[in-house]
């Protein structure tokens, strides 16, 4: 089980899904996050720094800056939106800390283009209509170069398409819902799609667990979620599975027991979860203790240090399938944990931390290729990454700027249970 092994992605069918908005209003937007643990001498400059920084953009060095020369002239200046409070707040405090540590690593090496590079980031609470707003701020007033962020497809789909028509580059580092990229040409991600994770997810049920009959429980408020079941039992299906049963909740419900007990009844071998992590949290203390017995398999949506801490033991033993192990002996890998365990008091980062550092860096790469911060360009040069040796595997974005990359599958074992590396499942 625990030795490294290979599979491959046939491609699925790719999913259309409406957007699920909601429209709320401005409060707490501007508010600097509470929870990431990080300094806040890497973070953005006052809001009055805003104007100089771009006012001076073009004037950019062409040379390449001198190793570990000072970086000098105004900030370039990168936006970041995620859930920074809320009931997926890991994924944006996570998402933070990674880009953090990316920024203050090029700040250290001269900077980018030889300038300083400032952060603003604003809180999306996990909210469609924030992520909204927070991405028309950073674009329209703060007037970054380059967006970061969401994590959620529901909130990449909200943002995406304020990047899309302003001509601001945007790289979701972790939104795995097809449709994402497909709002633009600006819009860019450097994490592989649920396509080919809902077949690393079916391949390592059906090959790896045995498992010949599935129940699907889904988060029908998350495009990821909907997106991510659909995919799962395509491929499940595909290989000679049953999917004897499919469940909905919406997100933030406290009650699993009537989709539960359906799923008891119908035996399955194995019980796919898409959904994030609170919600996974609290059904896998509701399954276990209905007495079901069976593992559960999830996505990348699990990833967070609260699973373990909501679902205590109920999790031992189930599976997910993610962008990153800190298990894995790469040196990339466990460079990168050193340098963020040293940065933000001994944590060990997880897949959203490891994802936005690769973002980071893959959006700095491009602006030293492009010689410029102009969007236009930046563009171009983003769109033309070529193996990039990131945390999470070597990144090149493809044609429909999507980046073909492996997943893992981890178990989440021991006590308390943390993420502990399985198998890799490679793309075609
Ligand atoms: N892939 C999820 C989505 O698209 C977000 C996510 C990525 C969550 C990685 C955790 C870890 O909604």
């Amino acid at each position: 089980m625990r030795a490294r092994s290979t599979m491959m992605w046939a491609a699925g069918t790719v999913l259309s899904l409406g957007l699920l908005s909601a429209v709320t209003g401005l409060t707490g937007c501007e508010k600097k996050a509470p929870a990431p643990a990080a300094p806040s001498t890497t973070t953005a400059p006052a809001t009055t720094d805003v104007a100089k920084a771009e006012a001076t953009k073009s004037d950019a060095p062409a040379a390449a800056p001198v190793a570990a020369a000072a970086p000098s002239g105004d900030a370039i200046l990168i936006g970041h939106y995620g859930s920074l409070t809320g009931s997926e707040a890991t994924f944006g405090q996570s998402t933070s800390n990674g880009i953090r540590l990316a920024i203050k690593e090029a700040n250290a090496k001269g900077g980018v283009l030889g300038r300083p590079v400032a952060l603003k980031e604003y809180d999306t609470r996990g909210d469609a209509g924030e992520a909204k707003l927070a991405v028309e701020r950073l674009v329209k007033s703060d007037k970054v170069t380059a967006v970061l962020g969401e994590v959620a497809s529901k909130l990449s789909l909200a943002g995406g398409p304020v990047c899309q028509e302003a001509g601001v580059p945007m790289i979701t580092p972790s939104s795995t819902n097809p449709k994402v990229t497909e709002i633009g040409d600006y819009v860019f991600r450097v994490c592989f799609i649920d396509p080919f994770q809902g077949f690393a997810g079916a391949k390592f049920a059906r090959e790896t667990l045995k498992a010949e009959k599935a129940a699907v429980l889904v988060d029908q408020a998350q495009a990821y979620a909907v997106g991510l079941a659909e995919q799962f039992e395509l491929n499940f299906k595909a290989k000679g599975g049953e999917i004897v049963t499919t469940q909905n909740y919406t997100g933030g419900a406290q009650d699993f027991t009537s989709q539960l007990t359906s799923i008891r009844a119908a035996k399955p071998d194995v019980i796919y979860i898409p959904g994030y992590y609170t919600d996974v949290g609290n059904i896998a203390i509701q399954a276990r203790r209905l007495g079901i017995t069976k593992p559960m398999l999830g996505g990348d949506g699990w990833d967070s240090d609260q699973l373990a801490k909501i679902a205590g033991d109920a999790i031992e033993g189930s599976y997910y399938t993610n962008h990153y192990a800190p298990d894995q002996p790469d040196a990339k890998v466990q460079d990168f944990i050193k340098a963020y365990r040293a940065e933000f008091g001994g944590a060990t980062p997880d897949g959203l931390a490891a994802l936005g550092y690769d973002a980071a860096k893959i959006l700095f790469e491009a602006m030293e290729r492009a010689k410029t911060t102009d969007g236009k360009a930046l563009r171009d040069a983003i769109a033309a990454t070529k193996n990039f040796g990131g945390v999470t595997g070597n990144i090149t974005i493809d044609a429909n700027r999507n980046a073909t990359k492996s997943a893992v599958v981890v178990e989440m074992a021991g006590n308390p249970p943390a993420p502990s590396y399985v198998t890799t499942v490679e793309p075609q």
